[in-house]
C-alpha cells in the first residue's frame, strides 16, 4: 500500500484492529518488544509566538510564566540519570536569543557530566542558533510541522509559514542533528485530506523521530471549543505512521491519555516504540498547560514512583522498558533506510 489512494482507503475502510496488529508486527521486526524511555524537562513556558491552539501562547495572560534555573535543570537531569534514563528532552516555548545562549551553556555542562543524549524542542531558531546548540553538544531536535496544509498553518500560527518550518527541518538535518517532526491530528480546520498529506509529508521528511498526537482543546485559547479527533482515527493514524516509517522512533505521548483512559497503552499497541516521562518538577509542570491535560504528576510522590507506574503501563501493553540511548537507526545502520 501507500499511494495516496491506498492511504485514504486505509484511513476510511481498514479495520482498526487489523491495522494496529500490522503496525505492532512491523515494530516488533525492528525493535522487538523493547520500549525506549525519554525524560522530558519543560524548563520554561515563556513563548513569543501565538499559535491559536496552544495554552502557553504569548497572549495568554492566565499563564504563570516560569523559567527553571540552571541548577534546577541540572538536578532533575541528575535524577533522571539515577533512574537509568539515557535521553533527556529539554523543551520550552520560543525564547529570546539571550536565553538560547544561556541554554547552550547548560547543554554543555550536562553533556560534560553525564552520559546521555540531549534532545531540544525550542521551536524556530536561526541557523546560527541551531549550530551553536549543536556545538554545545545537543544531539537531537524536535520540530513538528503541525499541519501540512499551508493555509491552515498560517491561520493557526500567525506570522509564520510552513515553508520556513520545513526549511528549518532540513537545516537541522544538515547540521547533523537527529531530527523529529510530526503533526497534530485533527486540528480544527483540517480534514481527511490533511491527514493523508500529513502522512505523506512525514514520510517524505525521512525522520529519525516522529511525534504525532491528537488536538486537545485548551480553555484559554481561541480554539477552546474545538473538538478532539476520536481515539480510533488517532490510533489508525499512528499505525500508518509506523507502517510508512518502519525504523523511526515513535512515541506514545501523554496526549493519547487525554482521549482515552488507556490511550498510551493503545498507542504502544499501534506501533509506538517510545514513551516520554515528564520529569519537570510539579511546581513548574502545572504551569506548562499546552493543552488541558490530566495532571498525572499529582498522583505520584516522586520520580521513582512515576517510573514504577511507567514500567507497569509498558508491561500492560505487552512490552518492556529498555534503558538505552536509543539513537536513530538510520545513523547506526544506513542499510536500513528504505
Ligand atoms: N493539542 C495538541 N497538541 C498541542 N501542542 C500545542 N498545543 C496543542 C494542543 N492544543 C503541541 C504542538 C507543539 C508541542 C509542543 O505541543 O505539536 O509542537
Ligand atoms: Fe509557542 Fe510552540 Fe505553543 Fe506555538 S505551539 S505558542 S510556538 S509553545
Amino acid at each position: 500500500m501507500f499511494s495516496k489512494s491506498e492511504i485514504r482507503d486505509a484511513l476510511i475502510n481498514y479495520p482498526l484492529k487489523e491495522i494496529m496488529e500490522k503496525a505492532t508486527c512491523e515494530k516488533r521486526k525492528i525493535f522487538g518488544n523493547r520500549i525506549l524511555i525519554r525524560g522530558i524537562v519543560e524548563f520554561s513556558n515563556h513563548c513569543s509566538k501565538n499559535c491559536l491552539y496552544c495554552g502557553i501562547r504569548a497572549a495568554n495572560i492566565n499563564v504563570k510564566r516560569y523559567e527553571m534555573k540552571e541548577e534546577e535543570i541540572f538536578e532533575v537531569v541528575k535524577k533522571a540519570c539515577e533512574l537509568k534514563i539515557k535521553t533527556v528532552v529539554l523543551q520550552s516555548g520560543e525564547l529570546k536569543r539571550k536565553k538560547i545562549l544561556k541554554l547552550g551553556k547548560i547543554v554543555e555542562k550536562i553533556k560534560g557530566s553525564f552520559s546521555l543524549a540531549i534532545t531540544l524542542s525550542l521551536g524556530d531558531l536561526t541557523k546560527d542558533e541551531y549550530k551553536y546548540l549543536k556545538e554545545c553538544g545537543a544531539d537531537r531536535y524536535l520540530l513538528k510541522f503541525e499541519t501540512s496544509d499551508e493555509k491552515l498553518f498560517e491561520k493557526l500560527r500567525p506570522n509564520t509559514s510552513l515553508k520556513e518550518r520545513i526549511k528549518n527541518i532540513y537545516t537541522l538535518k544538515e547540521l547533523g542533528y537527529e531530527v523529529g517532526s510530526g503533526n497534530i491530528i485533527g486540528l480544527p480546520g483540517s480534514n481527511l485530506d490533511t491527514l493523508i498529506n500529513d502522512l505523506l509529508l512525514i514520510k517524505e521528511l525521512e525522520l529519525d523521530m516522529i511525534g504525532v498526537g491528537p488536538f486537545i482543546p485548551q480553555r484559554d485559547t481561541p480554539l477552546k471549543d474545538g473538538k478532539s479527533p476520536n481515539i480510533d482515527i488517532t490510533l489508525k493514524f499512528l499505525s500508518l505512521v509506523r507502517l510508512l516509517n518502519p525504523i523511526s522512533h515513535i512515541p506514545a505521548t501523554t496526549s493519547f491519555d487525554a482521549l482515552h483512559p488507556e490511550g498510551r497503552i493503545l498507542g504502544l499497541k499501534s506501533g509506538a516504540n517510545v514513551v516520554m516521562m515528564d520529569i519537570t518538577p510539579p511546581k513548574y509542570s502545572k504551569n506548562y498547560k499546552i493543552y488541558n491535560k490530566k495532571t498525572e504528576i499529582s498522583y505520584y510522590k516522586d520520580l521513582a514512583e512515576k517510573m514504577r507506574k511507567m514500567t507497569e503501563m509498558v508491561e500492560k501493553s505487552g512490552n518492556k522498558l529498555f534503558f538505552d540511548i536509543g539513537a536513530s537507526l538510520k545513523a547506526q545502520n544506513p542499510r536500513l533506510i528504505f
